[in-house]
């Protein structure tokens, strides 16, 4: 590289810019809805054990890499090593099916911000149920109903950022607003607790009932965890490549996940007893999937006292985060194009922005218009979800293992992690990275493709 490689300026600068990726819609909007369908405190704990297990070693793994080899993915897995190249190329490909969807997720947070601050969320709070069914099902002929008109705003937005490059203005607006998201979400549970028949709810998200437990939730939980970390593709290693090499990695990577799981956990609190509260613990409320949030919270909102307010921020401060994790996803994709087929900047923006709205569309008709259509019988946003966090990410996770434990040996990233401090954890690391991670991932991704294609259910 003819050009010194910029860097972070300091240790919590570097915290903050991956937190910043990490935390979005995987911590408030899909966290909640997996806990509450996959058993709630079963999924928690399994949750919290691979974070603090397989998370901790595949992150400081491509932390690590991104570091020694100052690449971002395809190049970094191309230098540990010939044969594991096309890793990288596999990795880069998550993003490009995730944003898509995201999208249309960030349209429905938008289109509900502007709900809320038009006066209408004690409306919604009515029926709240019914209201987004029909949002997302296209069931009312209004405009302002259409959730495509809110998939084409957010994406406009998300592209706009990144194709003037004022991604450091939004980041900083962000940084303000993170703090704030935490306190308001923290506020939020408190009056969530309250509410009668919570504390069943309470219970259910917290203690594990070991009836609940099946190979899906470990495969539901890791797929998460891949989500909301921003681990399995490639987005690490670029972050690492920016790391300076006195920084402290294995104290940054404790303080990523702490962040991380912490606003996760937060946000469980605010929507799992609520879900009680309203329902009592209906099955199928629990199990209401990528709806849960935009039902339950409307609902916890339309009982406050100032819920119109409240809600009206909230949603505007969960778009923020959902638009910055949006544009880093966006951004990653546009840098891709731009290293491999050599365009420039704005034709490359302008191209991805058409893959998006062409993909995402179908993802935004794949409960209405489209729903006719399914894929191994899922609607289009769950396929692609479920394709790239529950098979991709897995695949290269389990490959990534394969090439530090076996191919390059795990001193590589250990004498990287050692440049800047102790490593603890090395043992708990090496045993992961070689033995436990890769057996878990094959175990349970053997198991989760036999069930996606329906070969048999838990
Ligand atoms: N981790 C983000 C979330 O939890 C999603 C994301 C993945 C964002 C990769 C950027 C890059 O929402």
């Amino acid at each position: 590289m003819k050009h010194e490689r910029s860097t972070f300026s300091n240790r919590i600068g570097f915290v903050l810019a991956a937190a910043g990726s990490a935390v979005g819609l995987g911590n408030i909007w899909r966290f909640p809805y997996l806990a509450a369908q996959y058993g709630g405190g079963m999924f928690l704990l399994v949750y919290l054990i691979l974070a603090v297990t397989f998370g901790f070693a595949l992150m400081i793994t491509e932390i690590a890499i991104g570091r020694k080899t100052k690449l971002s993915c395809i190049g970094a897995y191309q230098k540990l090593s010939k044969k594991f190249g096309f890793l990288g190329w596999i990795a880069s490909a998550i993003p490009i099916i995730i944003v898509p969807y995201y999208c249309v997720i960030g349209g429905w947070v938008t289109k509900y911000f502007v709900d809320f601050l038009t006066g209408q969320g004690s409306q919604i709070a009515k029926d709240a149920d019914n209201y987004f069914n029909t949002f997302i099902t296209v069931g009312d002929s209004g405009i302002f109903q259409n959730p495509m008109l809110w998939f084409v705003i957010y994406v406009l937005a998300a592209a706009a950022v990144v194709l003037f490059g004022v991604e450091k203005g939004i980041e900083k607006v962000s940084r303000i607003m993170m703090p704030i998201l935490v306190v308001l979400s923290i506020i939020v549970a408190v009056f969530s607790l309250s509410m009668p028949d919570a504390l069943e709810g309470l219970k259910y998200y917290l203690l594990p009932d070991f009836s609940n437990f099946s190979p899906m939730t470990v495969l539901a939980a890791m797929g998460q965890l891949f989500y909301s970390m921003s681990l399995a593709m490639g987005i690490m290693i670029t972050y690492g490549s920016y790391m300076k090499k006195e920084d402290n990695l294995e104290r940054s990577v404790g303080q990523i996940e702490i962040f991380d799981t912490g606003i996760a956990f937060i946000a469980g609190l605010m929507i799992i007893p609520a879900v009680f509260a309203f329902s009592g613990g209906d099955e199928s409320a629990l199990s209401a999937g990528p709806g849960l949030m935009f039902v339950t919270l409307p609902k916890v909102f339309g009982e406050m006292k100032l819920g119109q307010v409240v809600g009206t921020v909230f949603f505007l401060l969960v778009m923020f985060a959902a638009l910055t994790s949006s544009i880093s996803l966006m951004e990653t994709v546009v840098s891709i194009v731009q290293d491999k087929l050599h365009w420039g900047r704005k034709k490359s923006t302008l191209v991805i922005t058409a893959g998006i709205l062409l993909l995402g569309t179908l993802s935004c008709l794949g409960y209405g218009p489209l729903a006719s259509v399914q894929i191994l019988g899922k609607a289009f946003l769950d396929f692609f979800d479920f394709m790239s966090n529950s098979v991709l990410m897995p695949i290269v996770a389990f490959l990534t293992c394969i090439l530090i434990g076996f191919i390059v040996g795990t001193k590589t990233i250990s004498d990287e992690v050692k440049l800047s401090g102790n490593f603890k954890r090395e043992k708990l690391f090496i045993v992961m990275i070689k033995w436990v991670a890769p057996i878990c991932i094959i175990a349970i991704l053997a198991s989760s493709i036999a069930e996606g294609m329906g070969l048999f259910h838990f």
